[in-house]
């Protein structure tokens, strides 16, 4: 399909989103902004206690991070006001019918103008304690949950779900290498620069896919722009397929490359060195690890505590906490770094 197809769908359209303060919604309102300014309406819902507190929030939470670094080189002053030309930020919440709005002229006007609705709004917290009837955590779960919902109501609204693997930070647009916050790979990624991380757990033939912010937004669009009009429900995974896999070592050599030529500087301006990350290709082998190289020194100091009045104690708290959080990482992530499944199904759009 060709660009200007694409750019001209989104002409004079209002867009709904959820989820705008977070990191793909943004990604997803600078675009069509940057590349389709006539673009009819952004209807951008922000958890706030008014739609005062609602732009307050997009102004301090989404017009003044760097994505918005092009638009503004461009825009200069002018920003703020092209900007609310085309958008109105609404307190919401998902969780409520009509989104807990309770101004019933605006929720007709929605009702009547809204063409497309992007759905961002997500609690995307891995580390919560239920394992529910099977499903490795509560994140999976409930996307189950939520994909079953849509499906069973949508009734004749074109669906295009979207299953993005890990997301990491854009390729080239607006511009490469911007992301929000440490999140999946990334936290792992820095950990390791800062030296702080020195080894790994997961199958070699594990493959670690991610994606690029805007790519995934790319595909979003494709998405909305392939499916309008369509009555059915459509499921797209957004991965790097069989063409392009990345196993964990390539993971590990390339961190150990980049971080080798690009060290990370401390807060003393002083570059931390890294070695090659240790991969445990088994859980066996990364326990026997864990007990000789940090269990056995935790017996060590609770002794040492016992005979010297708790002299280590705040150091034994603090590696207890640490190994701690290491197993429960290892507990949680378990399922995909020992995934080693290939999905060979292609679907032309
Ligand atoms: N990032 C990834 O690696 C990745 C990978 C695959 C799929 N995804 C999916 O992509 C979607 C967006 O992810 P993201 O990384 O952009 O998430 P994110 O940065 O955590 O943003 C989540 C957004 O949802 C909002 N939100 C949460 N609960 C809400 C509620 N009850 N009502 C209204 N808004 C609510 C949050 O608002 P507040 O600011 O008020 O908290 C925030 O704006 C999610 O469905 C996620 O599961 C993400």
């Amino acid at each position: 399909m060709e660009l200007e197809g694409i750019l001209q769908f989104f002409e004079n359209k209002t867009i709904l989103v959820t989820g705008t303060t977070g990191f793909l919604a943004k990604v997803f309102v600078e675009k069509i902004l940057r590349v389709q300014p006539n673009v009819k309406r952004f209807s951008l819902l922000v958890r706030a206690s008014n739609n005062q507190a609602a732009t307050q929030r997009f102004r301090e939470e989404v017009i003044k991070k760097d994505i918005f670094r092009i638009l503004r080189n461009n825009l200069g002053a002018n920003l703020e006001s092209f900007i609310f030309e085309r958008v109105t930020p609404i307190s919401g919440d998902i969780s409520y019918e009509n989104f807990g709005i309770k101004d019933s002229i605006l929720i007709e006007e929605m009702w009547k103008d809204i063409d497309i609705v992007l759905n961002s709004a997500a609690t995307t917290n891995f580390d919560e304690r239920a394992k529910l009837y099977g499903w490795p955590n509560t994140y999976v779960y409930t996307k189950a949950l939520g994909e079953m919902l849509l499906e069973q109501f949508h009734q004749n609204l074109p669906l295009a779900i979207v299953r993005p693997t890990m997301v990491t930070s854009t390729y080239k647009e607006p511009f490469s290498g911007w992301i929000e916050g440490a999140r999946t790979i990334d936290g792992v990624i820095t950990a390791f620069g800062k030296g702080r991380l020195k080894s790994f757990l997961g199958h070699p033939n594990s493959i670690l896919d991610v994606i690029p912010a805007d790519m995934v937004v790319n595909s979003i669009i494709m998405a909305m722009v392939t499916h309008a009009n369509k009555s059915s429900q459509i499921i797209f995974h957004v991965g790097s397929s069989l063409r392009n896999p990345m196993k964990l070592p390539s993971l590990s050599d390339l961190i150990s490359l980049y971080f080798t030529q690009n060290p990370w500087i401390d807060r003393n301006g002083k570059s931390i060195k890294v070695s090659k990350l240790i991969v445990f290709s088994n859980i066996a082998t990364f326990q026997a690890y864990m007990a000789i190289r940090y269990k056995l020194p935790l017996k060590v100091l609770w002794l040492a505590n016992l005979m010297l009045c708790q002299y280590y104690r705040e150091i034994r708290i603090n590696l207890n906490r640490k190994v701690r959080v290491v197993m429960r990482m290892v507990d949680l992530y378990k399922p995909y770094a020992f995934f080693t499944a290939l999905m060979t199904l292609t679907q032309k759009i």
